[in-house]
């Protein structure tokens, strides 16, 4: 096992009816800043009981935060926040409102002239404003890590970082308030919790049985329920679970000591950028090629994989590997995922052109090897 630091410092408030919660998680005295996206909590009766629950403090309001949070509209936020002096940011929404926020908290404190450098150049961000979530997708795992992936109009760039500082202080859990999501975003859910473990599970072994079972819970519980729950989506149960599930895919426990690829994010990104594609959508193209391409260095994971989460016991290692893979594409198409750019009319030539060009200019490898260079990437792309 490898060396690692597991801090986890966010409360979470999970079931029926928490968000009145806020009323003792959001300090008394606070000047509350609360953020939220394009008006889906004004539909579904979130904006009504989070504004109940703050009753008597001093709350302003900033709305508008897109999908694939913009750089631009943060920084109108974080203008709002240092001119009205607030001290504690409130994200309601999905994982872009949750991100844009995190950015938020630490451009509000940032010394330097432009805080796009804590994405662009890695800058250290040193402080950040405390910040709390009201989570209504579950996906990201936002709501409990120190990751924020923010986009760029000006530049078409799709960019993350990491900040101790921004991880939230608490996260409120109500499964109820995502009965309203449509079912492309319920289906976005799934299969980025997925691919979130699978990035954390399918490299090579380092020796953590403990770590591999608990990736594997995630992955079978995910398999059961998605479908589960795209049939029946006003199951409480169903979305209890499946929102468990995509907290626990990225609050980092099963990552510990384990090693990491993310490659699939990190190209999918760059496909958000080109393209606009939905994170998850990007996600349930890559994975299956990438896996194939990456079938000699991932073969133990993989045969595992196909063993213990698909169920596939029989003929060699080879093809227990190729028919898990299978599966996890069935799986993808059965939530109504499309597995190929063709579906979005993207020819892969163009794909593989741009995106291994920008991992050139970049100087970009990835992998858990480090192996990927912009041509195998382009590979990669050319059979998506
Ligand atoms: O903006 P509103 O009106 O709220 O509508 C949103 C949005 O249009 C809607 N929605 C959210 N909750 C709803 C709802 N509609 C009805 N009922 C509800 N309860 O759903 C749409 C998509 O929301 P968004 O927040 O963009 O989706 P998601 O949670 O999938 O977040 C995607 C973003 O997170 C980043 C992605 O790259 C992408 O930018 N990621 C963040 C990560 C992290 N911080 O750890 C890791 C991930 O890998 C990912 O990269
Ligand atoms: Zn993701």
């Amino acid at each position: 096992m490898n060396n690692f630091t597991f801090f986890a410092p966010t409360r979470l408030v999970f079931g029926k009816g928490t968000i009145g919660n806020l009323a003792t998680l959001v300090p008394q005295n606070a000047r509350v800043l609360m953020i939220y996206g394009g008006g889906s909590i004004r539909k579904n009766g979130v904006y009504e009981q989070v504004t109940k629950a703050l009753n008597g403090r001093t709350v302003f309001e900033f709305g508008g935060i897109q999908p694939n949070p913009l750089y631009e509209t943060c920084m109108q936020a974080a203008e709002l926040g240092k001119k009205e002096s607030v001290d504690f940011l409130l994200a309601v929404g999905g994982g872009s409102v949750l991100d844009g926020v995190k950015f938020i908290a630490a451009a509000m404190r940032f010394p330097a002239s432009d805080p796009w450098d804590i994405l662009a150049k890695g800058a250290e961000v040193a402080s950040a404003v405390p910040l709390g979530t009201v989570l209504t997708l579950p996906a990201t795992g936002s709501e409990s890590n120190s990751f924020s992936v923010m986009s760029r109009k000006s530049t078409s760039e799709k960019l993350a970082f990491s900040a101790e500082a921004v991880i939230p202080r608490f996260a409120i859990l109500d499964p109820q308030t995502t009965f309203t999501l449509p079912a492309k975003q319920t289906r976005n859910g799934v299969v980025d919790a997925f691919v979130h473990v699978m990035e954390q599970y399918a490299t090579y072994s380092v020796n953590t049985p403990l770590q591999d079972r608990q990736a594997e819970a995630i992955l079978t519980t995910l398999v059961e329920e998605g479908p589960r729950l795209l049939a029946g989506p006003n199951d409480y149960d169903t979305r209890a679970n499946i929102m468990w599930c995509a907290t626990q895919a990225l609050n980092t426990l099963i990552g510990c000591g384990v090693a990491q690829d993310w490659a699939t994010h990190m190209i999918g990104h760059e496909l958000t950028a080109l393209y606009g594609l939905d994170h998850a959508e990007t996600l349930a193209i890559v994975l299956p090629q990438l896996l194939r391409h990456q079938k000699q260095t991932k073969a133990a994971r993989l045969d595992q994989m196909a063993k213990r989460v698909w169920g596939i016991t029989a003929g060699s290692a080879e093809s227990r590997i190729e028919a898990g893979i299978v599966r996890m594409v069935e799986f993808f198409e059965s939530l109504g995922m499309p597995t190929r750019l063709a579906a979005y009319k993207i020819a892969p030539a163009d794909a593989a052109a741009k995106v291994s060009k920008r991992f050139v200019d970049r100087g970009t490898t990835l992998g858990e090897h480090q192996d990927l260079t912009p041509d195998r990437v382009a590979a990669i792309l050319k059979d998506c």
